[in-house]
């Protein structure tokens, strides 16, 4: 973020975090969110604060920035019925809000039991380096495990092993934007971002949502464990810790 800042300083553009799902998450001293000119959060049901339906939130410290997005938020009208501008229906329902300032007094909660999940799984999916690639979180950054997103080497394989074994995971996500049929005008194709459509092949989400159990997690390593013992010789008839 810090280069992105200075970028954005130097050539008087404005930073739009997509701090979706990583509320409580943190970069130095300062939260996800809080670093840009705006932040923006997800409500979705599937996120770590979630509502009972669809919501979002927008922060930031600019006293004019917020004048337009209150603006903006009820299809662009103030005073009421006098519109300078377009905006639309972006208003968070009140039922939303209530759910969500009940949840939001577990989110701290919520949060520690992801990072003992993913504490977990780092630890023992760490003798697996090679064939799954573990999420790295640098000292700087604090992770709340919204996700908790491996890399691995025949990763749909892996995924229908897991599923026929009763584990959901998921793709986050499976076409990277410039071979998205909507980009299409940009006349990318495949190889043009190596990276991007690497991740795409090789990235595999793992539960990690903080109901998780004890056993629930140790069967999924075993699973994977198990998984792998058929292409790595190394994992034979190994074990998962506790
Ligand atoms: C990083 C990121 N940004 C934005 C969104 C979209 O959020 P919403 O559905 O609330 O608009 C998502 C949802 O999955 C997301 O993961």
């Amino acid at each position: 973020m810090d280069q992105i800042m200075e970028i954005a300083r130097k050539y008087g553009l404005f930073v739009v975090e997509d701090a979706a799902q990583a509320i409580g998450a943190g970069y130095k001293d300062r939260k996800a969110g809080s670093i840009g000119d705006l932040g923006c959060f997800s409500f979705f049901p599937s996120k770590n604060l979630g509502g009972f339906g669809d919501g979002g939130m927008v922060i930031t410290n600019d006293q004019s920035l917020y004048e337009k997005i209150k603006v903006l938020r009820v299809h662009g009208g103030s005073p009421r019925y006098h519109h300078k501008t377009i905006g639309g229906n972006f208003r968070l329902d009140e039922i939303q809000a209530a759910i969500l300032q009940v949840k939001l007094k577990h989110l701290k909660e919520w949060t520690q039991k992801r990072r003992n999940h993913a504490a977990f799984y780092l630890e023992n999916i760490k003798d697996f380096v090679g064939s799954v690639n573990p999420p790295v979180t640098k000292d700087e950054n604090s992770h709340i495990f919204n996700q908790f997103v491996i890399r691995a080497k025949n990763r749909d394989k892996l995924r229908k092993y897991l599923a026929d074994n009763g584990i959901s995971t998921e793709i986050y996500y499976p076409i990277p934007f410039h071979l998205q049929e909507c980009f299409s005008y940009l006349g990318h194709k495949e190889g043009d971002f190596p990276e991007a459509e690497r991740a795409a092949k090789e990235t595999l989400a793992l539960p990690v949502y903080p109901e998780l159990t004890i056993g629930q997690k140790m069967y999924i390593i075993e699973k994977i464990r198990n998984f792998f013992s058929w292409t790595d010789e190394r994992f034979r008839g190994q074990n998962c810790r506790d």
